[in-house]
């Protein structure tokens, strides 16, 4: 239950770029094979800022999946849905919107850049303010442990870690917490029990953290506790109440910046992207056309790679010979700048060639990314359910 669970999402803004596959999609490709991960579309979260365009929503979304799945993701290890198919994140939004202050929100620093950046638009929406929090709502559903983002959404993470910290306070001490615990307790046998009580302890009085994490292994093996049991355990461990939601830690994509045509990072709004599923030709053709150092006009001008965009090029793609011989050949005039761009051009097609074949299997039958979504809508809907129940219990609204 308390598995190391990874969730991460994406707005659908329609085709994904070779930015995107380096950034974001090699890593949950990575991921999916070391842990039990949630990928899913923030459809939602797109409407906040684009409300007034809700008919690219669907396209889009349906674009970026058969994207994730030509980049790799796997539906077979991950398992990938829609937000907006899982109205309970909704649910748990609307709940925590009654514990989430104000000025929490306000000071969350997207808000502000945001509203600036996007000042076409009106933001100064109850949606908008909220887009933190229903971030929250995504990561907490599914008591996810790493979320892996980029920079830019660190805070939200942070924000979402606070929430957390905040509802477990309000909510998780129950009456009786400390006699259901000890009673808990018991139930590991005689001599588990005085085990976890030492670590316990040793956590709460010397704070040695390898205790606490001791503590928690013997809790995750032991078999015959409850859900509810588990989770006081877990709090009790730790001297607090019952955890019933999970704070969670970003994991950071290493800095893996894509460079764009142009030497800035590769975004649609610079114009500067090779898409994932770009064509061979295209593909030489917008290389053939990067600009390079400016300095080098003739053949026999020797260049400087460092003032080069396709020298950034090279730095992902090639290996140390092919960036010795490009250095050598750039600073001596030694080679041509087409010459240099040949190897990235070959580079970028082999990496993009089984991405465009298995694209094409989803474009010529699109039920098979809508089963994908809907099996995955059902499986994440069974576990954010599973919180839900608890949630609602917390909160005093369990009616039956
Ligand atoms: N806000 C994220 C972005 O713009 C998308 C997102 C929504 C997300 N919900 C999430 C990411 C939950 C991680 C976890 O990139
Ligand atoms: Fe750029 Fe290569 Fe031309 Fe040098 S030789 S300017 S690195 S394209």
């Amino acid at each position: 239950m308390f598995e190391t669970r990874v969730l991460s999402g994406m707005r659908p803004t329609g085709g994904l770029h070779l930015g995107h596959y380096h950034g974001v999609l090699k890593n949950w490709v990575r991921l999916q094979a070391e842990y039990p991960c949630l990928f899913f579309v923030a459809d939602w979260h797109a409407l906040t800022t684009d409300y007034e365009k809700p008919g690219e929503l669907q396209k889009n979304c349906w674009d970026m999946v058969v994207d994730w799945l030509a980049a790799g993701v796997d539906p077979g290890q991950a398992i990938l849905f829609i937000q907006s198919q899982v109205p309970e994140h909704a649910e748990l939004h609307l709940l925590l919107s009654m514990i989430a202050p104000l000025g929490w929100l306000e000071r969350v620093p997207t808000y502000k850049d945001q509203q600036e950046k996007l000042s076409d638009r009106d933001l100064s929406t109850y949606g908008f303010l909220g887009y933190p929090l229903l971030q929250s709502a995504d990561i907490l559903i599914y008591r996810a442990k790493f979320v892996p983002v980029g920079e830019d959404q660190v805070p939200h993470v942070e924000f979402t870690r606070e929430v957390a910290r905040r509802f477990n306070h309000l909510y998780g001490r129950e009456p009786g917490f400390e006699e259901k615990a000890k009673a808990a307790v018991k139930k590991m046998g005689t001599k588990k029990a005085r085990l976890l009580n030492e670590l316990r302890t040793k956590f709460l009085e010397q704070g040695e953290t390898d205790a606490l994490s001791r503590g928690q292994a013997l809790l995750t093996a032991q078999q015959n506790l409850s859900r509810g049991d588990r989770e006081r355990l877990y709090g009790w461990l730790e001297g607090g109440g019952k955890k019933i939601i999970v704070e969670p830690e970003a994991l950071l994509t290493e800095a893996a910046r894509m460079p764009g045509l142009d030497g800035q990072k590769m975004s649609k709004s610079y114009g500067n992207t090779i898409s994932l599923r770009e064509e061979p030709e295209s593909v030489a053709k917008k290389v053939r056309t990067m600009p390079t150092d400016p300095a080098r006009v003739k053949r026999t001008d020797p260049g400087n790679p460092e003032k080069c965009p396709v020298w950034d090029l090279h730095k992902v793609y090639s290996d140390a010979a092919r960036k010795d011989w490009v250095w050598k050949g750039c600073t001596t005039a030694g080679i041509g700048c087409l010459e240099c761009k040949q190897p990235v051009i070959d580079a970028i097609n082999d990496e993009l060639a089984p991405m465009r074949a298995r694209a094409q299997t989803y474009l010529d039958d699109p039920t098979l990314a809508r089963n994908i979504i809907a099996d995955g809508c059902e499986k994440a809907k069974r576990l954010a359910a599973e919180t839900m129940r608890e949630v609602r219990e917390a909160m005093g609204l369990d009616y039956s």
